[in-house]
């Protein structure tokens, strides 16, 4: 006799996602295009951002995604920062937490409450360009006065150090004679926009 299906096993149960970012948002919107056209079976429940005026917001609001604002500069104590922070994740529950695009440093109390779980894309092929200041075009007009002849971006797991931790994909661009830093800037986005969404999918799609 056929024995009765458990669908507990086949039930796919949807993961969650908390973004931070800092900024426009384009990393944040192929995040959300990719779970919107079923590549990424996961949802994002909620983003994080540390300034207030910025296209994120607009972005996650157009897709009812909810935010929170979290300002470092408005606590004293940076355990109070990092509690708040914490209290946000607990509510979004994330299997994993994608730093899209955030400047600042994730307070340790946080990585190690999710250590493994945090992703950051960075504009470069790490370990070059990485640490402090190098952000943005600062990073590409770095790979120019170098004379590089290719660059990239780095999907990484965080730990405590900036763009330290462990490479979990990398994609790489040309770079060509008469490049100026916002042309790298753009060849390096469009690498971005694809590498980001596939990482994700591969870790959600990874078997617990
Ligand atoms: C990207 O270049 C990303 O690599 C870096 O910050 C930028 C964010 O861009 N960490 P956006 O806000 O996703 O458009």
């Amino acid at each position: 006799m056929r024995k009765n299906l458990n669908y507990d096993q086949f039930l796919l149960k949807v993961k969650n996602i908390v973004v931070f970012a800092s900024g426009y948002g384009s990393n944040f919107q192929a995040t959300v295009d990719a779970i919107n056209k079923g590549e990424i079976k996961a949802r994002i429940t909620g983003l994080i951002t540390n300034k207030s005026e910025i296209h994120v917001i607009e972005r996650a609001k157009r897709n009812g995604i909810p935010n929170i604002v979290i300002d470092p500069r408005r606590f004293s104590e940076p355990d109070q920062y990092a509690q708040v922070m914490l209290k946000a994740l607990s509510k979004w529950e994330p299997n994993i937490i994608v730093l899209a695009g955030y400047l600042l440093k994730i307070p340790p109390l946080v990585v190690d409450a999710y250590a493994g779980k945090i992703i950051n894309i960075h504009p470069s092929l790490l370990p070059k360009y990485s640490g402090k200041g190098y952000y943005g075009l600062y990073v590409h007009q770095a790979v120019l006065d170098n004379n590089e002849k290719e660059t990239g971006c780095t999907v990484h797991i965080v730990d405590n150090i900036y763009d330290n931790g462990p490479i979990l994909a990398q994609a790489k661009v040309h770079v060509f004679e008469n490049d100026t830093a916002q042309d790298i800037s753009k060849r390096v986005r469009a690498k971005e926009l694809e590498l980001l969404p596939k990482v994700i999918s591969s870790l959600i799609n990874e078997p617990v």
